[in-house]
């Protein structure tokens, strides 16, 4: 599957969720996720993403791979979002920030 990562924490952008074929991502309040199970691959999503925050699951960096899980974990909590909606506020402020972990909201 593929694995949202760090850099949606507090931009979520939503263009990912636009051409996904089978409508796996999961909407927090700052963060989205994709349901590893619902997941075909496709691959679509990678280039959407403005900040560059999908990955292949063999493909995450080593200091992200704790997004694996993570994405397993709240896709089983979190509604699917089917349409782009506007980014976050300050989604431009915040899409160069690094370890923004700590920022996210469940
Ligand atoms: Fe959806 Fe394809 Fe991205 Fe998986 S790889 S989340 S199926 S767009
Ligand atoms: Fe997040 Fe990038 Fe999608 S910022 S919402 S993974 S387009």
């Amino acid at each position: 599957a593929y694995v949202v990562t760090e850099n949606c924490i507090k931009c979520k952008y939503t263009d990912c969720v636009d051409v996904c074929p089978v409508d796996c991502f999961r909407e927090g309040p700052n963060f989205l996720v994709i349901d590893p199970d619902e997941c075909i691959d496709c691959t679509l999503c990678v280039a959407e993403c403005p900040v560059e925050a999908i990955y292949a699951e063999d493909d995450v960096p080593d200091e992200q791979t704790h997004f694996i899980s993570l994405n397993a974990e709240l896709s089983k909590e979190w509604r699917p979002i089917i349409e782009k909606k506007d980014a976050l506020p300050d989604a431009d402020d915040w899409a160069s920030v690094k370890d923004k972990l700590d920022q996210l909201q469940r």
